[in-house]
């Protein structure tokens, strides 16, 4: 028996990135795993069949999660499909690149509904199907809390996701559900691909980080998926850092 054999799992955005690596490791762990997706339907069919390969009972729902009145089909799906929901792992993001003072609508709702919301709703739909003992884990970013050129908007989504963090750990703990947020450094995946001063950053990340290197989306998935095991029954309402050391100094 592996130690996630009998659990279903959801990772939003599973099928490229982080949430991909985490959707692989969960299966590795013995996890049934529901990989969510948007636009990427290759990326998406490509990852099913990695799942099923690891021998995980895999599904994927094409969702917009920012879409409040779509998110409703996942957790309709994995009622039909599994009966249950053990972790929820809330991990896609999408956002505009810009500063504070040029923020316009259409992007503060593009990173508030995709990133913010989306947790709010999915913890919301997914604990009915949640029995007691379950895991909630979200993804959050150093922006958060620091200054990053461009990331205003996305930070500002990823600090709601940090609060309402420490809000479900507190309501949820009755029925010992643990629920917490790994903030990653960078990793070098699509989405930091996007940032106008791309090259400057990586190098900038590897000088300041203690140890000379940028993280790989293994080294953040090992971490949310050990938060979504017994082994971490006792940590709850926590944001941790996973970032090499970057953010120290
Ligand atoms: N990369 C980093 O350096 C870094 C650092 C700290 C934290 N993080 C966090 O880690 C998480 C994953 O980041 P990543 O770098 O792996 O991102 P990524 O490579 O850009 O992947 C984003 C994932 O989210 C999905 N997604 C985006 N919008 C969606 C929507 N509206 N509905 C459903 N799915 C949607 C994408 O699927 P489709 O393509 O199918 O739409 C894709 O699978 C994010 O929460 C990010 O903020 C990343």
């Amino acid at each position: 028996m592996k130690e996630l054999s009998g659990k279903v799992a959801l990772v939003t955005g599973g099928t490229r990135g982080i949430g991909k690596a985490i959707a692989l490791n969960l299966a590795k762990m013995g996890a049934d795993v529901v990989v969510n997706y948007f636009k990427s339907r290759n990326a998406a069919e490509a990852t099913l069949k990695e799942l099923e390969t690891v021998g995980s009972n895999a599904h994927a729902v094409r969702v917009n999660v920012g879409n409040y009145e779509k998110v409703p089909k996942i957790f309709d799906e994995i009622r039909e499909k599994y009966g249950k929901l053990d972790i929820l792992v809330s991990n896609a993001a999408l956002g505009v690149f810009t500063s504070a003072i040029n923020i316009d609508d259409k992007a503060w709702k593009l990173s508030m509904d995709t990133n913010a919301r989306a947790f709010l709703h999915c913890v919301q739909l997914g604990k009915a199907l949640m029995p007691d003992g379950s895991k909630v884990v979200a993804l959050s970013s150093l922006g958060s809390s620091r200054h990053i050129d461009g990331y205003a908007s996305i930070g500002a989504s990823k600090a709601v996701i940090e609060t309402l963090t420490r809000y479900f750990a507190y309501e949820l703990a009755p029925r010992r559900i643990n629920v917490n947020t790994v903030t990653g450094g960078f990793i070098d995946t699509d989405a930091l691909k996007g940032f106008p001063n791309y090259q400057m950053m990586v190098d900038e990340v590897i000088r300041r980080t203690p140890f000379g290197r940028i993280g790989t989306t293994d080294e953040i998935a090992d971490v949310v998926v050990f938060l979504c095991t017994e082994k971490a029954s006792w940590i709850t309402g926590q944001i941790i850092v996973v970032d090499g050391g970057y953010s120290l100094s």
